[in-house]
């Protein structure tokens, strides 16, 4: 639908333009022997303006500014621009695809404004033909920025295409992360009943555990995806009270007790005494939670998981770090996005959803503290503060 309501647009700039194509006909010849020193002088303000900053360099940006020059020289050459135009805004598009930036697409059209116009007044002998030919590029400039609208629009197609893609991605995702803990519950559920039909009792509590488990890290992953929602359309409302940390952080450590045990994973809980303050205590049970399961995710049978708490400056900070694989310092950042980060920073391995620290990061901002990673040699630190 788009794509038609801006085709037509740019139908109709064509049109406007065709009084002016004899102007440029007539003119072509003014700008055919600066084309060296136009060449030049591009490149040069480029530099100046970009710097490393931009995408094109060397050779590339050489022949780049070639490719604009002839596409330019062209333009003056034709007769129908139609086609001329065509050409430019699949060059445009080529170039957002490199992704070259906007800016620097401006940057090149209005080049021959800054640079070639006041060269050529200052050089060509017919000021009269000269004024003529300004006028007839501004035109063209008009035009170059239907042209530049879209690149816009091809660039915001390929930014739909990869959204949308994400999303099938994301729905994939979520189904199948479902998938695993509802076939758990549904196979341990029928192994249960069939032992209950025989002796009209329930007699294996591993599967009841099983169960436990599954259903628990499926509330985990729905509560995560639910509150993450909410907090992005601003609807999250915290409910503070007075609490102790120290106590909430104690509950999760029983409530993930049986995790712990079946990995032999020893937690050691280096708490100092800490005022009780005030704080959402069900979000940040779920902060804690959600930290814990990383730590016991990521470390090997029969390791510690150390959660260390204090209070400094006005503020609570509560640590849990674990032995484990380093996080690389290129996802430090990005592993508290939601999804698609996890499977980044393990190389290919998929360890959950990739909700658990995107809830953590927005619970743990709206309670107007922050949360940051260490993760080196030996081992990954997780640390956030809270205003007490
Ligand atoms: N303690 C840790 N040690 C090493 N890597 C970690 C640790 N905690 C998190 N990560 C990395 O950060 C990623 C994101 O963590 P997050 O908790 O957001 O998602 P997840 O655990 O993969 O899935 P979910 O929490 O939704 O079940 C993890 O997949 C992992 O790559
Ligand atoms: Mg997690």
């Amino acid at each position: 639908m788009v794509q038609i309501s801006i085709q037509e647009e740019f139908a109709g700039t064509m049109l406007d333009l065709k009084a002016f194509i004899g102007v440029f006909n007539k003119h072509a010849d003014i700008f055919s022997p600066y084309k060296g020193y136009l060449l030049k002088h591009w490149s040069q303000l480029y530099k100046r303006q970009f710097k490393d900053r931009g995408m094109l360099k060397g050779k590339k940006r050489e022949e780049i500014f070639k490719r604009w020059l002839a596409l330019f020289f062209e333009g003056l050459r034709m007769k129908d621009l139609t086609s001329h135009y065509k050409d430019m805004v699949e060059f445009g598009r080529e170039l957002t695809d490199m992704g070259i930036s906007l800016e620097e697409l401006i940057l090149s059209l209005h080049f021959f404004e800054e640079v070639s116009m006041p060269l050529l007044m200052k050089h060509y002998p017919d000021k009269d033909k000269l004024a003529k030919m300004l006028f007839a590029l501004d035109m063209l400039f008009h035009n170059e920025l239907a042209c530049l609208s879209m690149a816009y629009f091809y660039r915001y197609r390929s930014e739909i295409a990869r959204l949308e893609k994400m999303k099938e991605d994301l729905t994939h995702m979520i189904v199948h992360d479902l998938k695993s803990p509802v076939n758990v519950i549904s196979v341990a559920i029928d192994i249960l009943l069939g032992g209950i039909g025989q002796t009209g009792q329930v007699n294996d509590s591993e599967y009841l555990k099983l169960i436990a488990s599954a259903s628990k890290n499926m509330r985990q992953m729905l509560n995560n995806l639910l509150d993450i929602h909410k907090m992005e359309k601003g609807e999250f409302v915290l409910d503070k009270s007075y609490g102790d940390i120290n106590e909430v952080t104690q509950d999760v450590i029983e409530s993930i007790r049986p995790k712990l045990d079946d990995k032999k994973i020893k937690v050691l809980f280096r708490k100092e005494e800490i005022a009780p303050f005030f704080f959402d205590k069900g979000v940040i049970k779920r902060v804690i939670d959600n930290l814990l399961d990383n730590a016991i995710k990521f470390s090997s049978s029969g390791s510690s998981v150390i959660i260390s708490s204090k209070a400094k400056d006005g503020k609570v900070f509560l640590s849990v770090k674990n032995r484990g694989p380093v996080i690389k310092k290129e996802y430090r950042e990005k592993i508290f996005e939601k999804f698609g980060q996890a499977r980044l920073a393990s190389k290919g391995k998929k360890y959950g959803t990739g909700l658990g620290l995107a809830f953590c990061k927005m619970a743990v901002d709206a309670s107007g503290g922050e949360i940051k990673v260490l993760s080196g040699k030996t081992g990954t630190t997780f640390v956030f503060s809270l205003p007490a």
